[in-house]
C-alpha cells in the first residue's frame, strides 16, 4: 500500500528525483531503513550522510547498511542534525527528516523543535535547485505537539519565490495522524 504509510509516499517521490552519484542526507537515521533506501538510489558513487544522536540508532543503521551491501557510500555520524553543515558539503539532492522517537527505544529521546528548525534551515541552504527536503511529523498522546506547531509555522513562512512547500493531510484518520511534507527549492 502506498498511502497508508507516509514513508512510502515520500520514498516514492524521491525515487523520481534522486539520481546516481548524488549527495543526500538522512537527518534522523533511526533504524536505518531510509539510509539504505537513499544509498540504493545514489549508488556506489553517491554519498549518503546519516545523522542520529543515539549510539543504538547508528549501530542499527550500520548493521542494516552492511547487510544491504551499500556501506561504501554511507557516512554515519553520531551527532545532531543541527550540525550537518560541519560534515556535509552541498549541493545535496535531498534531505529526509522523520521526526519523533526511535521505535522500540526510549521515547523521551526525541527530536525537538529548535534543533529541527535549525537543521531544516541548514538542509535548505545545502539543497540544490530542484532538490527536495522531506519531513514527516510524528506526534501524539503527550508528545510532539509543540514541535509540530513550530515546524509548521516555520515552513509556512518560507519565501514563496524560493520554495514550494506541500503538506499532506490524512483527512479521515483520527488519533494524530503523521504529517508528510515536501519542500522543493525553485530552479
Ligand atoms: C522516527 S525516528 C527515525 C526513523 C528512521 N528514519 C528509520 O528509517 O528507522 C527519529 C530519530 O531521530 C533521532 N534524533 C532525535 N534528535 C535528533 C537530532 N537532533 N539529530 C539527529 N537525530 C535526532 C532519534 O534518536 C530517532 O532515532
Amino acid at each position: 500500500m502506498l498511502i497508508k504509510n507516509p514513508v512510502y509516499i515520500i520514498q516514492d517521490i524521491l525515487k523520481n528525483l534522486v539520481t546516481k552519484g548524488e549527495t543526500v542526507v538522512d537527518a534522523t537515521c533511526g533504524n536505518g531503513y531510509d539510509t539504505v533506501f537513499l544509498a540504493q538510489l545514489t549508488g556506489e558513487n553517491g554519498n549518503v550522510f546519516a545523522f542520529d544522536i543515539q549510539e543504538q540508532a547508528i549501530r542499527q543503521t550500520k548493521e542494516r547498511v552492511e547487510k544491504a551491501g551499500v556501506q561504501d557510500s554511507v557516512t554515519l555520524i553520531l551527532e545532531g542534525h543541527q550540525h550537518m553543515d560541519r560534515f556535509v558539503k552541498g549541493p545535496i539532492a535531498c534531505a529526509m527528516f522523520n521526526l519523533g522517537f526511535l521505535p522500540g527505544s526510549d521515547h523521551k529521546i526525541q527530536t525537538n523543535w529548535p534543533d529541527t528548525v535549525s537543521a531544516i534551515n541548514k538542509a535548505l541552504n545545502l539543497l540544490k535547485q530542484g532538490g527536495v527536503v522531506t519531513v514527516i511529523i510524528y506526534y501524539g498522546k503527550d508528545t510532539g505537539y509543540v514541535e509540530r506547531d513550530e515546524v509548521l509555522s516555520f515552513l509556512a513562512q518560507l519565501d514563496t519565490k524560493k520554495y514550494n512547500v506541500l503538506k499532506l493531510d490524512y483527512l479521515n484518520r483520527t488519533n494524530d495522524p503523521p504529517i508528510p511534507i515536501l519542500i522543493e527549492k525553485n530552479e
